[in-house]
């Protein structure tokens, strides 16, 4: 067991913990910036992003207000416009400054201009990728530039169990009390099983989402939602959490993997066409922008395909593509994809939907602040009021950057005026012993995805919604039991993470009486005339 002392906490080491991180080393070179990461500095959501990142680039042809109206159309009436605006307008900024760094993107053939890609929903070229390895390429700019400063530590392996605040001094702390401070947090060090004491002047949630609470999702096995749970657990606010995103197109893998496999988007905006295994296309039936509808339109198109057909997968036709082009645009897909006896070129790939990203998060105004005094978030455990009720495809990268600038200008101009809470306790592990059954633990996290994935999927109703209510109440009082008498494990805290995303998920679902982007339940086809988010 040990004490830490850091001005500045960052639990989370993908694109918003490392660009908040340089910020704020290069403007305090006094000050000490420490990143936890649950698994090692590179294993993040952000690594796996392939379509790219979106910003305004060309001017001639593309502007803010497009932009604008294009995030406003996928979010379904639920953006926050001022956040819409100012993620738009400060953008391309936060992606020069990237660039700056030394983040490749990739060029026109034989041009020196940026090669803009189309996705789902956007109504110009304006994603700026590197193959289909953007994330990986942003991901190892970060890493490279944050090695450069001797006043940031990265600690790899520290699992951060819970925000400390009041509550930790004795205090009654609910969820309507005015003034909750956070103080740092506990964090177990997976090397050694001791539980630190780590206190800061000011704490950012960097943790990324939360798509392991279903079945299938692209998300990595880190992105169970622990900065959400955190936060609700400590009393802080977080909304919007029924807009769970599928993204239409994984790579169907009989075998099953964890995570599932990405067929980005981009290869539909490089002309590939969705299609029946007979070869038939079908999204004219759903909606005039076809195999490039919004995410939430094509994922449910695809589920309700598969359904009237009784079959396990749609497909998606590359075969009239050129190859070169399509190797030189995606070459991690075309091998994965020949990994598993495809080749685009001649066979059309399975796919089908996966979860894929949290709409909604840690409730934060425009500075990336959460309900709770000294405590932040930003990228996608946040929620900003950007996405609305869904997401544009490749507006994550860019939310992510453009928060962490904004939540270093707010803390720069506070820090001087947060004090370490020397009187916080050390984490008391009493009563409780090494846990005889860790299959308890594995079966439980079986029992919730199978929940998730079967009641509160792409299509949702009461009846459904009621069913996982009650299974989530039986899994969360087992837990509850376990957590008292069992010495703390990453499993287990993932195992109670995930029970609380998943509540979340639901009960904000069985909230909304209507159909709304990536919420759509049978009982309530139709919408409300005016629009709420869903604040817990
Ligand atoms: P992450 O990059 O997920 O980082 C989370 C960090 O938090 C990790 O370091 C993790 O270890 C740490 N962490 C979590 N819990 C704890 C804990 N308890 N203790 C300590 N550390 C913890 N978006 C786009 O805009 N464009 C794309 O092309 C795109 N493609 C995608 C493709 C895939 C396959 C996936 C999965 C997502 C994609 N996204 C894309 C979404 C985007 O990648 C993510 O939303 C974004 O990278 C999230 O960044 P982040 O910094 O918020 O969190
Ligand atoms: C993709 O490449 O399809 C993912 C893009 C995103 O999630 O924004």
């Amino acid at each position: 067991m040990s004490r830490t002392k850091t001005d500045i906490l960052i639990l989370g080491s993908g694109i918003a913990g490392l660009t908040f991180a340089i910020k704020m080393a290069r403007q305090f070179p006094d000050r000490q910036v420490l990143v936890l990461t649950k698994t090692v500095e590179g294993e993040t959501n952000t690594r796996y992003a392939q379509g790219g990142v979106a910003a305004v680039w060309n001017g001639e042809k593309d502007d803010f207000e497009k932009h604008v109206a294009d995030t406003l159309d996928a979010g379904d009436g639920l953006c926050k416009e001022e956040i819409v605006r100012i993620v738009v307008e400060e953008g391309p900024e936060r992606v020069r400054e990237i660039i700056e760094l030394g983040a490749r993107f990739d060029k026109e053939k034989g041009s020196n201009e940026y090669d803009l890609a189309m996705e789902g929903g956007h109504s110009e070229h304006r994603i700026l990728h590197y193959k289909d390895l953007t994330g990986w390429e942003m991901q190892r700019t970060l890493m490279e530039e944050a090695a450069r400063y001797p006043n940031i530590t990265v600690k790899e392996h520290y699992f951060a169990l819970d925000l400390i605040t009041q509550h930790h001094l004795g205090r009654m702390v609910i969820r309507v009390t005015p003034d909750i401070e956070c103080f740092g947090c506990y964090a177990l060090n997976k090397q050694n099983g001791e539980i630190d004491t780590i206190l800061a002047r000011a704490t950012v949630l960097c943790t990324g989402g939360g798509g392991q609470v279903y079945k299938s999702t692209t998300n990595p096995v880190i992105a169970t939602g622990d900065g959400v749970a955190m936060t609700y657990r400590a009393k802080g606010r977080v909304e919007n959490m029924e807009f769970m995103q599928f993204h239409p197109t994984s790579l169907f893998n009989p075998a099953g993997d964890n995570p599932s496999f990405l067929v980005s988007e981009a290869v539909r905006g490089h002309g590939g066409i969705l299609k029946s295994a007979e070869g038939e296309e079908f999204m004219q039936h759903y909606d005039p922008r076809l195999s490039l509808a919004p995410r939430d339109i094509v994922a449910r198109a695809i589920d309700s395909e598969m359904k009237k057909r009784g079959t396990d997968c749609m497909y998606l036709d590359c075969r009239h593509l050129e190859k070169e082009s399509f190797l030189a645009h995606f070459p991690t897909i075309y091998e994965k994809c020949k990994s598993i006896g495809i080749d685009p070129m001649k066979d059309m790939i399975p796919v089908v939907p996966a979860c894929h990203y949290m709409c909604g998060g840690i409730l934060v105004d425009e500075h990336g602040r959460s309900s709770i005094h000294r405590l932040y978030a930003a990228g996608e455990c946040s929620s900003t009021g950007l996405h609305g009720a869904n997401r544009l495809a490749s507006n994550s990268l860019l939310e992510a950057m453009v928060f962490a600038h904004r939540v270093f200008l707010h803390i720069k101009d506070n820090l001087h005026a947060w004090e370490y809470k020397e009187e916080v306790p050390d984490w008391n592990a009493e009563g409780t012993t090494d846990p005889q059954e860790m299959v308890l633990i594995t079966q439980s996290i079986k029992e919730l995805k199978d929940t998730m994935s079967y009641y509160v999927g792409i299509v949702r109703s009461n009846v459904r919604l009621q069913r996982a209510l009650d299974r989530l109440f039986l899994l969360y009082r087992e837990t509850e039991d376990l957590y008292k008498t069992t010495t703390i494990s990453p499993q287990l805290m993932e195992l109670r993470n995930l029970i609380t995303i998943a509540y979340l998920i639901t009960r904000s679902a069985a909230h909304r009486k209507e159909s709304r982007g990536l919420h759509f339940t049978t009982d309530y086809t139709g919408q409300l005339s005016f629009v709420e988010h869903s604040v817990l």
